[in-house]
């Protein structure tokens, strides 16, 4: 299974054919298996991974900051618990993305009043397919993970395109110095990279976000089928 980043162009080799600014030029990833792995854990993603403090804890941030009506884009927004429906009782305008069906489906299930695309998150850079318009604020809890080392920059600069100047990100990510990592999750394999800790805020950082708060939880599944892990929460925002 390649993990590679392609950015040949058939007909017009070094061509970007959808110019932007975050550096995607034609790059297409490898997203083999990854929808795939979450379509199948369904509804057991939220029975091993209950009490999502951190999440729960940085959406309540976004909730106590913006006004009512405000928009905000929940990006691999998995089953929807609890960010996307926190978000929306909150009485912010909420948008979720996931390239998994299974996800949106179950995502539709529990938020209703949100609306939620099956789309990739790559698809939402500058000249991409989906153009889902700017928003106050971004969470992306754990979906950055899932892609190669080599496109989060690119990935959190697409972030900073959709947000409105001062923006707010909130982000997770697992302490883990890996790239495409194959691992077994849930009965399924996914690869996951990561960063430690100063090297993400390093990434965030030239990704043109200011952070203004961390927090870091040890966090134990509830299945024996994933191990302890140290998720970090940035809370950020756009410069300029
Ligand atoms: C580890 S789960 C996190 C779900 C949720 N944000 C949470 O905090 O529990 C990662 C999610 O990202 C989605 N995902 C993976 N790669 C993606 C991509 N390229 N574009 C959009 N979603 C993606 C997966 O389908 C999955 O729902």
């Amino acid at each position: 299974m390649s993990n590679e980043l392609q950015h040949d162009h058939p007909d017009h080799p070094g061509h970007p054919a959808h110019p932007d600014h975050t550096g995607y030029g034609t790059l297409r990833p490898d997203r083999t298996g990854q929808a795939e792995a979450f379509d199948a854990i369904g509804s057991r993603y939220d029975e091993a991974f209950p009490h999502k403090e951190g999440q729960v804890a940085a959406t309540d941030w976004l909730v106590g900051a913006l006004a009512a009506g405000s928009r905000v884009l929940d990006l691999g927004c998995g089953t929807g618990l609890p960010t996307a429906r926190r978000l929306a009782e909150g009485g912010l305008d909420v948008v979720g993305v996931d390239l998994s069906a299974r996800m949106v489906a179950l995502a539709r299930e529990h938020v209703p009043e949100a609306s939620f695309h099956q789309a990739d998150l790559a698809d939402l850079r500058p000249g991409g397919p989906l153009d889902l318009g700017r928003f106050d604020a971004v969470t992306a809890f754990f979906s950055l993970l899932m892609l190669p080392r080599a496109e989060i920059p690119l990935a959190l600069r697409t972030i900073h395109h959709l947000l409105v100047p001062g923006g707010r990100l909130a982000l997770s990510m697992v302490e883990a110095d890996v790239d495409g990592f194959a691992i077994p999750f849930l009965g399924s394999t996914i690869r996951v990279s990561g960063y430690l800790r100063d090297d993400l805020r390093e990434v965030v950082d030239g990704a043109g976000f200011d952070v203004v708060d961390e927090t870091s939880y040890t966090y134990a599944p509830s299945s024996a089928d994933v191990p302890p892990e140290v998720q970090i929460f940035l809370r950020c925002t756009r410069r300029g």
